[in-house]
């Protein structure tokens, strides 16, 4: 899947043109709106810089949380205009409507080489729905269209999809951002061209939320690393006792069935770290994976399982990692996560890729300060784990491809 990108645009289609840019600005706010981790923005930048300095005038959307299709104060994207305007060196104004005269009229009085944000796409209810009409106004304010919104391209919404149709019927472009571009090159050379050894490191919670990644990788990769809590269902379907840790019981089969077809690529923790209780501070222990005691909940991968998995990371050129191997917001069940994080690093820096998605074991690479020593830290969530289960991002579908039809 290969499609156009802002590079791809006529010399001059840039300047004196309006351009529609919708970004992924869906960050955390604290509770005095303020932005309390700004990688997305960050990382929209290079895109929204360049049509900047080409004097295109930017109108640009993003979602915000969840509000339910009508105003909520809380989630308002103005502190993230404030936010935005730090970091450019342009102007950067921002409406209180996403559609109607207001928002015209704004759209209207921009120059180019200025910026106007639009009040969060999901205060309107049409938008969640892929409402025609809510896309065929948002397509009214720009002449070409960019996606630099990887983190939900895999929402079929107005201001992911609809809008990108609109804007190609009426002859403009569709293309992806830097950041977009940045993403499906990574993401999708993990799962189309990954150079040998290829180790994959899942963790989190769920192994629910995680069955389509495990089933998309297994036949490409040569190790598969389980940690997390997701691990505990595996021990579960090993027989093994658990105690009162996270365990899905209803998919305990679904985990025997993995480990049979994985075979020997698959490498679960040997020992782990229990306490009576998940919380800040309390007392571990760390055990074999056999002797984890009826009153027992693993929080947390033991040293054993670490070395192991350092072992096989160092031998690795391409790594790919998704969620934590621990609940590492706690300092007693952190270790784990923190130690695979330095070896994911030392890949990258013997030559290796190293990829990471996944909000959690972003935020465990910011933690653990490795972030700016991996190769790509993806801003997807959701998003990510799609694409790496081999889905089609209705958002990518919707742009241009390399050959001029959708992608
Ligand atoms: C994300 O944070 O993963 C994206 O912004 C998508 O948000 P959503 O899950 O609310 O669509």
């Amino acid at each position: 899947m290969s499609v156009l990108t802002i590079a791809d645009l006529p010399s001059g289609r840039v300047a004196d043109s309006r351009a529609l840019v919708r970004v992924d600005f869906n960050v955390p706010l604290d509770s005095q709106s303020r932005v309390t981790n700004d990688t997305r923005i960050v990382q929209a930048l290079p895109t929204l810089i360049h049509l900047l300095e080409r004097g295109g005038a930017l109108v640009v959307t993003s979602h915000l949380g969840r509000p339910k299709g009508e105003p909520d104060p809380a989630l308002s994207l103005r502190p993230v205009a404030e936010h935005l305007a730090g970091l450019l060196d342009f102007p950067v104004h921002f409406s209180e409507e996403l559609v109607g005269p207001a928002a015209r009229e704004a759209v209207e009085e921009l120059a180019g080489g200025e910026l106007l944000l639009l009040e969060n796409t999901r205060f309107h209810p049409g938008e969640t729905k892929n409402d025609p009409e809510l896309s065929l106004a948002l397509a009214a304010y720009g002449d070409f269209y960019v996606n630099d919104a990887f983190g939900s391209a895999h929402r079929a919404h107005s201001s992911t999809v609809g809008v990108a149709e609109q804007i190609r019927e009426k002859g403009g472009e569709a293309v992806a951002g830097f950041l977009m571009e940045k993403e499906l090159r990574y993401l999708g050379m993990a799962l189309e061209d990954p150079t040998p050894p290829f180790v994959a490191l899942l963790g989190g919670a769920k192994i629910s939320g995680k069955i389509d990644v495990i089933r998309s990788l297994l036949p490409k990769v040569d190790r598969l690393l389980v940690g997390g809590a997701m691990a505990n269902t595996f021990f579960r379907a090993l027989g093994l006792e658990t105690g009162d840790s996270l365990v899905e019981e209803d998919r305990v089969d679904l985990a025997r069935g993995v480990l049979q077809e994985a075979g020997e690529k698959i490498l679960l923790p040997v020992d782990c770290v229990v306490a009576p209780e998940i919380a800040d501070a309390v007392d571990t222990r760390e055990v074999a994976r056999d002797e984890v005691g009826p009153g027992d909940r693993i929080g947390d991968i033991g040293r054993g399982s670490r070395d192991l998995f350092a072992q096989v990371l160092e031998g690795a050129r391409t790594v790919l990692w998704n969620g934590p191997m621990g609940v590492f917001e706690m300092s007693p069940f952190a270790g784990g996560t923190l130690a695979l994080a330095q070896a994911v690093a030392r890949v990258t820096e013997k030559g290796g890729i190293t990829i990471i998605g996944g909000g959690d074991s972003v935020a465990a690479a910011e933690m653990a300060g490795v972030a700016d020593r991996l190769s790509h830290v993806s801003t997807g969530g959701g998003a990510s784990l799609e694409f790496l289960s081999g889905a089609v991002l209705p958002g990518v579908a919707a742009l241009q491809s390399r050959k001029g039809g959708a992608s």
